[in-house]
């Protein structure tokens, strides 16, 4: 038997990214590619690359200085060679640029290739010669038909991507050009892919797309399935006790999905519901399509369905022409909403974005001011939610060994990592009952319940 080969991948960005790289492992496994934890003396090295903000960006041009010298010295005194390619939306988007700008690097592919990966893997090994490839086209037809049917193992907790594109253009946002337009998979391929998962072990699936709630999947006998259908088709899954999905945009959360928060006990009542903002002239230029008032109405109907449902968002500060009018309308809305978790950004100007070319762009020093500000009660709204943890029961999914000996970590329903301590390890990947006992920051502690009622796979939430 031949030696395995040692591939090493890094994952920068967001989830689909991870999914996107979990799949291209799976894609490399058949030709003897193995995952290793390092890029020292890797085969092949890819990198997953994120665009989103120019932080992003930069931080891969760093990290090829570093893969650099393992190729170096890999190859010296002619050793193996090593493959270094970079894939994702950096790829998408400077294709070309990069591989005049990085010489070493050997193949070039945006995130709509990878079924085609090991056709580039066979040309740039071929022993005579360099090949450098570079692949960033959106094929026509789609690469989930063409990626293996058959997934890998994943931990408990898993991704499945059902969406990928999108069709809003909001001003700023480079997703519509890295990942092209709105495409759902057919249900019955998220659902085969599903139960692939669950069989290997996951119990909680959360559903990827760019814009997962704009996801209109072929369905099995004709027609369309909404995202708010398929979560009922997932629900119906034995072994599969959790599911979430992300990320939505406000304009399509329709009925259909607020009934499902309603009625599906396995749909987690946390969700990550971005709002950017809260001023109407900013909601406006950035082209999202929704108000301040639009927002509201849809938390409240959400809330109203589920009464425990509790949201998350991302927002950006400082984007051109934002006043402090404005500004001061994205800290109502925070005040007044309430988000136990979010991520927030300076706005990044990204080339090609409409954005990028508009007047005013906010001075520096005010974008920081007004980050500070935002994210001093987001923490505290997120401190506050996780204090008033403490004394409730929640049902905790084990999925990892924590910092201390004899110490486990789990999810909670609202995605707060939870220690627990005084388990044995053979409880890892069960859903066990805790009463929480102490609140920190990012994170809460517990101890058990009750041995004889835990995993029972419908309750759930805070009690
Ligand atoms: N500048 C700052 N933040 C951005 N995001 C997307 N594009 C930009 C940009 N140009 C943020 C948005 C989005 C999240 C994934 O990244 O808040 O929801
Ligand atoms: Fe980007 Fe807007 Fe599409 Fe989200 S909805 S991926 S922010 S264009």
């Amino acid at each position: 038997m031949t030696e395995p080969k040692k591939l090493f991948v890094k994952t920068y960005g967001c989830q689909m990214n991870v999914y996107d790289s979990q799949r291209m492992q799976d894609v490399l496994a058949p030709l003897g590619y193995q995952p290793v934890d390092s890029a020292e003396g890797a085969d092949m090295v890819i990198l997953n690359t994120c665009h989103i903000r120019e932080k992003a960006a930069e931080k891969v041009f760093s990290d090829l200085g570093r893969v650099r010298k393992h190729k170096e010295a890999k190859e010296a005194n002619g050793g193996d060679k090593m493959i270094v390619a970079v894939a994702g939306c950096v790829a998408q988007a400077e294709g070309a640029e990069l591989m005049k700008r990085e010489p070493m690097v050997d193949m070039v592919f945006g995130p709509q290739t990878y079924h085609r990966l090991p056709e580039m893997v066979a040309r740039a090994n071929r022993a005579v010669g360099r090949n450098r490839i570079v692949d960033t086209d959106f094929p026509a037809e789609e690469k989930f038909d063409h990626l293996p049917e058959h997934v890998s193992k994943q931990g408990y907790s898993a991704f499945l991507a059902i969406q990928e594109g999108c069709d809003k253009f909001c001003t700023f946002c480079v997703v519509p050009y890295t990942r092209g337009a709105e495409y759902s998979r057919p249900g019955a391929d998220v659902i085969r892919e599903a139960k692939q998962l669950v069989a290997h072990g996951t119990r909680e699936l959360t559903l990827l797309g760019q814009n997962v709630n704009a996801y209109h999947g072929e369905a099995p006998n004709g027609g369309e399935w909404t995202l708010g259908r398929l979560l009922r088709e997932m629900a119906e899954i034995d072994g599969l006790d959790r599911i979430r999905y992300t990320t939505s945009h406000p304009r399509d959360v329709d009925e259909d999905l607020i009934s499902a928060h309603r009625d599906l006990k396995k749909l987690m009542p946390f969700l990550h519901l971005p709002v950017q903002a809260g001023g109407d002239r900013v909601l406006q230029a950035m082209n999202r399509k929704h108000t301040n008032a639009d927002y509201r109405d849809i938390a409240a109907r959400l809330k109203d369905a589920c009464p425990d449902l509790a949201l998350s968002s991302d927002f950006i500060v400082g984007f051109p022409g934002e006043s402090d009018k404005d500004f001061e309308d994205t800290m109502e809305i925070v005040r007044d909403i309430t988000f136990i978790q979010a991520f927030s950004f300076k706005y990044s100007p990204r080339p090609g974005t409409p954005a990028s070319a508009m007047e005013l762009q906010v001075p520096e020093k005010v974008k920081t001011e007004r980050i500070m500000r935002l994210q001093a009660l987001l923490a505290e709204q997120q401190l506050v939610f996780n204090q008033n943890s403490v004394g409730k029961e929640m049902d905790v999914l084990l999925e990892r060994r924590g910092k201390y000996e004899g110490q486990l970590v789990g999810k909670s329903p609202y995605m707060q990592p939870v220690h627990v301590s005084g388990l044995p390890e053979s409880a890892l990947g069960q859903i066990v009952r805790l009463k929480i006992t102490e609140a920190l920051p990012n994170s809460l502690g517990g101890e058990l319940v009750d041995a004889t009622r835990n995993d029972q796979k419908s309750e759930r939430n805070v009690a």
